[in-house]
């Protein structure tokens, strides 16, 4: 297994084009992606190869740096360049419709495009500013998940096992991790934590991601299939669930990896305290309830195959929903680079997210 510096470099602005750690990959192999194209990035995130809602919105941030530049090395007039930089726009965020983060920042970064034609800057100097940006919503990501980390922390009691759902982890962000964010800032803490990660249906998000970090790390993991969770709970080996979030409506309403939302509802009956760790960006004040959030329908063939090898006999078809909303009574508290919260939750968690 190789070793990465951490935080991770999940994704990265190198010299003309993004580069990514491909996760569909892992935990076999660590290889990076290049992205030299819109269509190779957009691919790369339908794919997963970068996936969790924070790595997404820094993705989206370096991809509308890619768009410009790939419009100035065409060499075009600045008004072919403008509307080459909104289709790609447009490309990215028809990728994943649930995280929310994405459309973050787009927006963040087409404000920035304009505020630089406006003020007349050179499309070289156009280039500088929107990297500066996408850089800094890379740098803000890890800020806020450290932040978000020490604040959880404070949650967990030395020697706590932290059951966990998928990835939220440093892979699914700029680096560092939201859910997984939390463990870490424990260890620096000083605490030994422990964590059950849910191998987590269809793409195995827990068993090849977390487990693989963790693993990286040094922190002890114990991979579960979803199906066991219940009975871990019920066996007192869990002493909190923390995970990490796509979009949180104004009310709390939370969409994460499917699965999730049963988790919540075994953690309910189990009294076991249910937490979702998400930063600023993940909050859509413009959407007030779950009921508004888009889940996304991924294709039936990762349900009926796994690596290509069928699971399911031919003729028998799938549903395959990426995501489910755990209702906002369900969930303990929200870990936040602003704190711990509840709903109502305070505007500067609500003035950022959303399209
Ligand atoms: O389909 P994925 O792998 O992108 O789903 C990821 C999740 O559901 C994560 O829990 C969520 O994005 C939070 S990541 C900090």
């Amino acid at each position: 297994m190789t070793s990465l510096p951490f935080p991770f470099p999940v994704v990265r602005w190198q010299q003309d084009h993004v580069v990514l750690i491909d996760q569909t990959l892992l935990p076999g192999r660590t290889e990076f992606r290049h992205c030299r194209t819109i269509d190779q990035l957009c691919r790369a995130i339908t794919e997963l190869a970068v996936r969790g809602a924070p790595a997404i919105g820094v993705a989206a941030g370096y991809g509308m740096v890619l768009s410009w530049s790939l419009a100035m090395a065409a060499a075009g007039d600045q008004e072919g360049m403008r509307k080459r930089f909104a289709a790609d726009r447009r490309a990215l965020a028809a990728t994943r419709p649930t995280a929310v983060n994405l459309f973050w920042a787009l927006d963040r970064m087409d404000a920035r495009a304009h505020a630089l034609w406006t003020g007349g800057e050179p499309p070289a100097g156009v280039l500088a500013g929107l990297l500066a940006e996408a850089d800094a919503i890379l740098a803000e990501d890890i800020a806020m998940c450290r932040g978000m980390g020490r604040a959880g922390q404070e949650l967990l009691p030395d020697g706590a096992t932290v059951l966990t759902h998928c990835n939220a982890g440093g892979l699914a962000t700029g680096g560092y991790g939201t859910a997984v964010g939390v463990v870490y800032a424990a260890r620096e803490a000083g605490k030994k934590i422990t964590v059950f990660a849910d191998e987590t249906r269809p793409l195995l998000q827990g068993a090849r991601l977390t487990a693989w970090e963790l693993v990286d790390q040094g922190i002890p993991v114990t991979v579960l299939c979803e199906g066991a969770a219940a009975s871990a709970l019920r066996a007192g080996l869990i002493d909190a669930v923390i995970t990490g979030a796509d979009r949180i409506a104004a009310n709390g309403d939370t969409a994460n990896k499917i699965g999730t939302y049963p988790l919540a509802v075994l953690a309910r009956r189990h009294e076991v305290p249910f937490y979702v760790a998400a930063p600023a960006s993940t909050f859509d004040g413009a959407t007030t309830s779950g009921a508004g959030i888009p889940i996304e329908l991924r294709d039936p063939d990762e349900v009926r195959a796994w690596c290509g090898v069928p699971s399911v006999p031919a003729g028998a078809d799938a549903w395959n929903p990426a995501f489910d909303v755990t209702p906002f009574e369900l969930i303990t508290a929200y870990i936040t680079e602003h704190g711990v919260v509840r709903p109502p939750f305070p505007p500067e968690l609500l003035g950022t997210g959303g399209c």
